[in-house]
């Protein structure tokens, strides 16, 4: 016998029942993406990996091991299944002068891929939604997007995501940070861990946000990225922070949070829960006002964010439990000549607007009643060789006490919406 093939690992399937839950929430945030004035935009799943390592940056965690890349022999072609959606999405806006006409706002969402060591709410394809505001130079647009994030949370019912700001500065002021961050790791060198010590001199400020106590320690009196920032800089945090008060939206300010993609300038920010365990982080983003010049663009202002899906979804059964999910109504049919009544009038019900599951696979009476049961349809519309005779049908509710009464095929759709108006 031949061994079972399973899943890749860290690449799941989302069951029906859970795919529901995925099915409303995705409804809920395209309709709140394009009140806000976000257009849908759809990128291939491959890029060239050039892409990735330009944007993200070479000294990343996800440049350096997480992405699955590889050569295209046929025509030598370096590629890269995506980590994430800001850089197609930019790369996209470039290579057909989206904002020839001006700013644009795009969301886009879809599976990513990162080579993760995978753990509960860690995977390696997983779901992002993404909302990029491309042309703006801010800060309201930081601001818009951060009070729509709880907007969204509000309207779908999740408490306690509380959302951490700060600010990097531009590169030169980072630049300037570092070197003085340097100097500090070195004098305290003996305290790093490995990972710390690779850092030092490829990433130092992805060091601030180390989970290593010990690490931590040796952070204590290093400099702050906040002393180093100019006017300009201030003045944007300044500004930004004001409408996010004047919206009633509340933060801490985290001078650690630098986020894992270089393309950050200014503004970053994260939404983080406690009910997740380690990966509490919902939502990412920030402003990134070099990537377009740094991919081959016009300098362009931008900033946006990226949701991850399986996170929230996993937010969203916590509050809420499983649903009792159900079509409307489930045909049973018993007797010669009325699987083609009911198989008719099943598609009736459906061009009129109608959820129907037609009873398939056979069996005694009994044992389709406790298949519409199990199905969750609010009625059973039961079709037997009188039912046929008479052209009507019987429907019993299944959800309520309400009794069972025979119908005029006719009238039927009628009386199933106010049916299911009264329950
Ligand atoms: P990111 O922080 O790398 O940012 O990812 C955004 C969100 O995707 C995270 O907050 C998390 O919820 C989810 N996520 C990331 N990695 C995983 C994983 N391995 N498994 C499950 N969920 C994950 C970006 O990707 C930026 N492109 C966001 C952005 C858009 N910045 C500006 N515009």
């Amino acid at each position: 016998m031949s061994t079972t093939i399973q899943a890749v690992r860290g690449m799941n399937d989302v069951l029906p029942e859970e795919a529901r839950v995925w099915l409303d929430f995705e409804a809920r945030v395209q309709a709140w993406l394009e009140r806000y004035g976000y257009h849908n935009i759809r990128m291939p799943l491959v890029e060239p990996t050039q892409l990735f390592r330009r944007a993200i940056g070479e000294a990343t965690d996800i440049v350096e091991k997480e992405m699955y890349s590889w050569r295209d022999e046929l025509n030598g072609e370096d590629l890269t299944l995506r980590p994430e959606g800001t850089a197609s999405c930019v790369r996209a806006a470039i290579e057909h002068n989206l904002l020839y006409e001006g700013p644009k706002r795009l969301w886009y969402a879809g599976p990513m891929y990162r080579h993760e060591r995978p753990q509960k709410g860690r995977y390696r394809q997983f779901y992002q939604y993404g909302a990029e505001a491309l042309g703006y130079p801010g800060p309201d647009v930081d601001a818009e997007l951060i009070v729509m994030c709880a907007r969204l949370w509000r309207e779908l019912g999740l408490e306690g995501i509380r959302l951490e700001l700060n600010t990097i500065g531009s590169p030169d002021e980072r630049a300037r940070y570092r070197t003085d961050l340097v100097r500090h790791l070195e004098t305290n060198v003996d305290r790093l861990d490995a990972d710390a010590k690779r850092r030092m001199y490829s990433n130092p400020l992805r060091v601030l946000d180390s989970k290593n106590a010990l690490v931590q320690q040796a952070l204590s009196g290093a400099p702050t990225l906040t002393d180093y920032l100019g006017e300009a800089s201030l003045a944007h945090f300044a500004d930004l922070r004001r409408l996010l008060a004047s919206a009633g939206v509340e933060y801490v300010i985290n001078p650690r949070l630098v986020r894992g993609l270089d393309y950050y300038n200014l503004t970053v920010f994260e939404w983080v829960s406690d009910a997740l365990g380690a990966q509490g982080t919902v939502c990412g983003g920030g402003r990134y006002d070099g990537l377009f010049a740094q991919i081959g663009g016009k300098p362009t202002p931008a900033a946006g964010f990226a949701m991850g899906v399986e996170r929230l979804i996993a937010l969203l059964q916590q509050v809420r439990g499983a649903p009792r999910p159900g079509p409307h109504a489930y045909v049973v049919f018993q007797g010669s000549g009325t699987l083609e009544y009911a198989f008719t009038l099943a598609d009736e019900l459906r061009a009129a607007g109608f959820a129907v599951v037609q009873h398939a696979g056979g069996g005694s009476f009994k044992s389709q009643m406790k298949k519409a049961d199990a199905s969750g349809a609010k009625l059973a519309l039961i079709v037997g060789e009188d039912e046929l005779a008479a052209g009507e049908v019987t429907a019993k509710p299944l959800r309520t006490a309400q009794p069972q009464q025979r119908v005029p095929r006719g009238v039927l759709a009628r009386r199933l919406s106010e049916f299911l108006q009264d329950g």
